[in-house]
């Protein structure tokens, strides 16, 4: 999947902008790098280092199997203080089974269950059906590198009360709720649990939480949500499409501890079939930091209760539809003399195709420095270079 995204931007590179957004739509991904550039190898033939900084921190060490934990220090944005399981040991996935009450050694769930600090591995290509939903506890890293790991028509991940997570090179598609069952959450602990939500990774009082080069599709509600008073979370290089509400950020309007929350949203691409939530963000602080986003069909960025929020340096690549041209949404407000004290910027932005972003609020960097968390590079690298959202291919030996 990660290679559709590196197909799409190719087109940005060589086409022009307008002619590129009919390109993506209606060139199947299979044809189009090899029309571009004829080769199906593209990653082989380019420097390794794109001007992506967490990729440039990892991807050009043929031995990152070898030195899989260097990846916690690759981090960027606000949840980069995440180390995951960097201390601890590695645990060894060999089993895709799932017993969600009392999961057997060497099943996912008994490796994210554990109290130590885990660097969770797979040791062949699995599709993981979970039962129930995943209760991690804090101090994991689940590393999908070099495996194909799958985790689909099931509950997927859950993120609760814990900190210190990372999550790469995944693919999580078609989650959906299930509950009122017995699921364990630690070694020397189950209990009942109610109905799930169906999210790709829900994440509720969480925080240092870091999703990277995960795709993800198609779930029952969000790919990712993070409510309740979770903060510290940066959400980087993933590829999503095919979804209806994608990200939400804040509990609700009324729930106050949501207020400082800072998520940082880069490097990702917005793929075909999104429709809204881009994410839909509530009174905290939003650094949304060269992302692609491509054919939204309601809006890209929303909120709701005042957030701040940073655009900076991505690529708005509106549809064709007359309707959906703007990047922004206010969600219920009062009107414009609610809203328009909402510190809401674009900065440095590339719009195409009539893509426009509603600007409110202050414009002086000082508003938002509670929302920034790294240095945007400009839109236009995004457009140079070919950079690979989503799950990766990497090979044991080989440059990532
Ligand atoms: C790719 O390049 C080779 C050698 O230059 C050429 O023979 C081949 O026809 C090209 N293929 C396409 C699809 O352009
Ligand atoms: C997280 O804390 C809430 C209370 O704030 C509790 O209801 C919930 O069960 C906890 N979840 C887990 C997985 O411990």
């Amino acid at each position: 999947m990660s290679a559709f995204s590196l197909f799409s931007l190719v087109i940005l590179l060589h086409a022009h902008f307008t002619s590129s957004v009919r390109l993506l739509m209606q060139t199947p991904a299979s044809t189009r790098w090899s029309s571009m550039k004829n080769t199906t190898e593209p990653s082989r033939t380019e420097p390794c280092r794109t001007g992506n900084p967490t990729d440039d921190c990892w991807r050009c060490d043929p031995d990152w199997e070898t030195n899989r934990k260097m990846l916690a220090d690759c981090a960027i944005g606000f949840g980069r203080n995440a180390i995951g399981g960097r201390d601890g040991e590695f645990y060894v996935v060999t089993d895709a089974n799932d017993d969600p009450k009392n999961p057997s050694p060497g099943t996912l769930r008994h490796a994210v269950i554990q109290y130590e600090p885990l660097w969770i591995i797979f040791d062949h290509d699995m599709v993981i059906n979970l039962k129930e939903e995943l209760i991690m506890n804090s101090y994991k890293t689940i590393d999908g590198r070099g495996s194909y790991i799958e985790l689909s028509h099931g509950p997927c991940i859950t993120i609760q009360n814990v900190t210190n997570i990372i999550i790469h090179g995944i693919y999580i598609h078609d989650c959906v709720p299930a509950g009122n069952a017995i699921v364990r959450d630690r070694p020397d602990h189950y209990g009942p649990r109610s109905i799930s939500d169906g999210d790709g990774i829900s994440i509720f009082a969480g925080r240092d939480i870091w999703v990277d080069h995960c795709t993800l599709a198609n779930c029952k509600d969000g790919l990712i949500d993070a409510v309740y008073g979770s903060t510290a979370i940066t959400i980087s290089n993933n590829y999503m499409f095919h979804h209806n509400e994608v990200m939400l950020l804040g509990h609700n309007d009324d729930f106050l501890a949501d207020k400082k929350m800072q998520v940082t949203i880069a490097f990702n691409y917005f793929g075909e079939g999104l429709v809204q939530r881009m994410p839909r963000c509530r009174h905290g602080y939003f650094h949304i930091v060269n992302n692609v986003y491509t054919g939204w069909k309601m809006y890209a960025i929303g909120g709701s209760a005042n957030p701040t929020i940073n655009s900076q340096g991505n690529v708005f690549i509106a549809a064709d539809d007359i309707s959906t041209k703007e990047v922004t949404k206010r969600e219920n407000p009062l009107g414009y003399d609610d809203w328009k004290a909402w510190n809401w910027r674009s900065d440095g932005d590339l719009m195409l195709n009539g893509a426009f972003f509603k600007p409110s609020g202050q414009d002086s960097p000082g508003s938002y420095a509670r929302a920034s968390s790294m240095v945007a590079r400009p839109a236009s690298l995004l457009t140079d270079i070919i950079p690979s959202a989503g799950i990766l291919n990497c090979k044991i030996g080989q440059q990532c």
